[in-house]
């Protein structure tokens, strides 16, 4: 029997705790399924600084090269960060690196309002039509974020000039979008390709990469939005989604945007993969909630975004679909019988039982059925 080998990087603020409860779902999946996972833990963000002297300690980053993928928490805490330099503050020095080191160059944020959490969604109703259901792919080492200057400069007596450089490659355009299609296919079979081709010689290339490699799937039925415009029909009428296909600083906003939608940051997962060698595609598996500090330690906080986390890495890192649908499937059953942490908690559901982060991953990991 293969042992999947794992990173777990809880991080600072709610990170722990959501990962405390993902982990035991996971031994929970283990024995559902006759599976073994190796889980190793290493602190990363503030708790590596403490433990280490730095964000991404060598022997966290020496663990994540031996795992065959990384669950990761959360890393950052508001108060803290600006006490030191920006290319040593957790974001940069541990989430960055990680995904510019492992070459993470696909981000897939799944978006789902489970109707019973209709109204946690800001939007009415009628606008949330049959149910959302997006997925936002997200390229994740390139665009604004890592070009070439980046920098902060003086330009004569108390004029500073910060300079960010957005570059995109066709390469880097063209693996994406194979990315987006391909999801695409397994899904509605559409893809909404996001840009502002009317403005950046970017969206220019990615528009023009982007039809091209559709080409190859006629199956999938492409349109171009640009990026404002996009941000507005979410709120109009999200259910014309399916795949949306972003660049970086765009699918950045973008998916936050969406997020809100599905009722709460607490809920939803997100996936950042590599290229796939052999039958293994290296991971990257993260709430896409933050550290949420001022909930942390106080049993508060959901642990759904983490656990649904695992179910994305058994997908596409190891390939266990059974068992990957087994932590969505125990994840409906808790939240069908009504548990929700604060986040999800209608006051005016009188099916709702408001509950903590412990009892919420205990329902779930009771709830793994083969
Ligand atoms: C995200 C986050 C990160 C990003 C931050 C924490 C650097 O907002 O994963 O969406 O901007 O990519
Ligand atoms: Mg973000």
């Amino acid at each position: 029997m293969k042992t999947y080998q794992i990173a777990a990087l809880a991080g600072d603020g709610i990170g722990p705790e959501v990962m405390r409860e993902a982990i035991q779902v996971l031994r929970g999946v283990e024995k559902a399924f006759g599976l073994s996972f190796a889980i190793t833990e290493a602190p990363v963000g503030w708790a590596g600084i403490d433990a280490a002297g730095k964000a991404l300690p060598d022997e966290t980053l020496a663990l994540c090269k031996r795992s065959d993928s990384i669950l990761f928490g959360s890393v950052g805490l508001p108060d803290r960060d600006p006490t030191i330099p920006k290319e040593e503050r957790p974001e940069r020095a541990a989430l960055l690196r990680i995904r510019k080191e492992f070459g993470l160059f696909a981000n897939l944020r799944p978006v789902q309002l489970p109707k019973a959490l209709a109204h946690a969604c800001p939007l009415r109703p009628e606008r949330q039509g049959d149910g959302i259901d997006l997925l936002v792919v997200r390229e994740l080492t390139g665009g604004m974020y890592f070009g070439q200057p980046k920098k902060t400069e003086t330009v004569s007596e108390g004029v500073q000039r910060a300079i960010d450089t957005m570059v995109y490659t066709t390469p880097e355009i063209e693996r994406i979008a194979h990315v987006g299609f391909k999801a695409a296919r397994l899904r509605r079979k559409k893809l909404t390709s996001i840009d502002k081709a009317n403005v950046l010689e970017n969206g220019i290339l990615w528009r023009e990469v982007v039809t091209r490699v559709g080409k190859e799937y006629p199956d999938v039925t492409l349109e171009h939005m640009f990026v404002d415009n996009g941000a507005m029909q979410l709120m109009l009428k999200p259910t014309q989604f399916d795949v949306m296909l972003c660049e970086n600083m765009f699918g950045d906003i973008l998916s936050d945007e969406a997020a809100a939608l599905a009722g709460s940051l607490g809920m939803l997962p997100s996936a950042s993969l590599g290229v796939t060698a052999g039958d293994q595609t290296f991971g990257f598996y993260e709430p896409a909630g933050g550290t949420a500090p001022d909930i942390a330690g106080k049993n508060l906080a959901n642990p759904i975004a983490q656990i649904l986390s695992c179910a994305l890495m058994l997908r596409f890192s190891f390939g266990l679909k059974d068992a990957s649908a087994a932590i969505e499937r125990a994840v409906s059953v808790a939240i069908d019988s009504g548990l929700r942490t604060g986040d999800i908690y209608n006051p005016l559901d009188p099916k709702a039982i408001k509950t903590g982060t412990r009892e919420m991953g205990a329902a779930i990991t009771a709830a793994v059925r083969r």
